[in-house]
């Protein structure tokens, strides 16, 4: 299980699954059974995260064979959107998280990322979130 901290934007969690979902392919692994859990403090990052709708241009912007394995284009009035596929869909969960709260995700998480959030935070506040990612990282 993956922890995406504060990174909803641009599609973020998604392509962090596909990327290790496209790593395992061309090393020739099995499919990683894999979960995301993507946090954001901005509802509306989370709402759109969740919703796994997309439009065309930003999609388009990836490798066309990227795009046929995890996205379907809507038809007729929605053609200008895409839709992640539901199996990648149902693997990324999404949440509201205030890094400063106490209501930090709990579990065990084999990876943990943090991209671009820190510049917010004062040095004790930084260190205090570094404590809490490396206490839920697998041993
Ligand atoms: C500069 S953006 C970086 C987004 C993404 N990680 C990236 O690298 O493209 C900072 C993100 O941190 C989120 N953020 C800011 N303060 C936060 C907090 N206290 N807790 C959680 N997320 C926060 C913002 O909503 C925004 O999505």
């Amino acid at each position: 299980m993956i922890l995406d901290l504060a990174d909803l934007v641009d599609l973020q969690s998604d392509r962090i699954a596909i990327a290790l979902l496209e790593g395992a392919r061309e090393k020739g692994l099995r499919e990683p059974q894999l979960e995301i859990l993507g946090t954001d403090i901005d509802p509306v990052a989370v709402a759109e995260a969740q919703r796994g709708i997309y439009p065309a241009e930003q999609i388009e912007a990836l490798s066309p064979v990227i795009v046929a394995r995890y996205f379907d284009r809507g038809s007729g009035e929605i053609a200008n959107l895409y839709r992640i596929k539901d199996w990648i869909w149902q693997r990324c969960q999404f949440r509201i998280q205030n890094l400063l709260s106490e209501n930090y995700p709990d579990g065990a998480f084999d990876g943990i990322l943090a991209r671009n959030v820190f510049i917010y935070f004062k040095r004790d506040e930084v260190s205090r979130i570094a404590s809490r990612m490396r206490e839920g990282l697998v041993p």
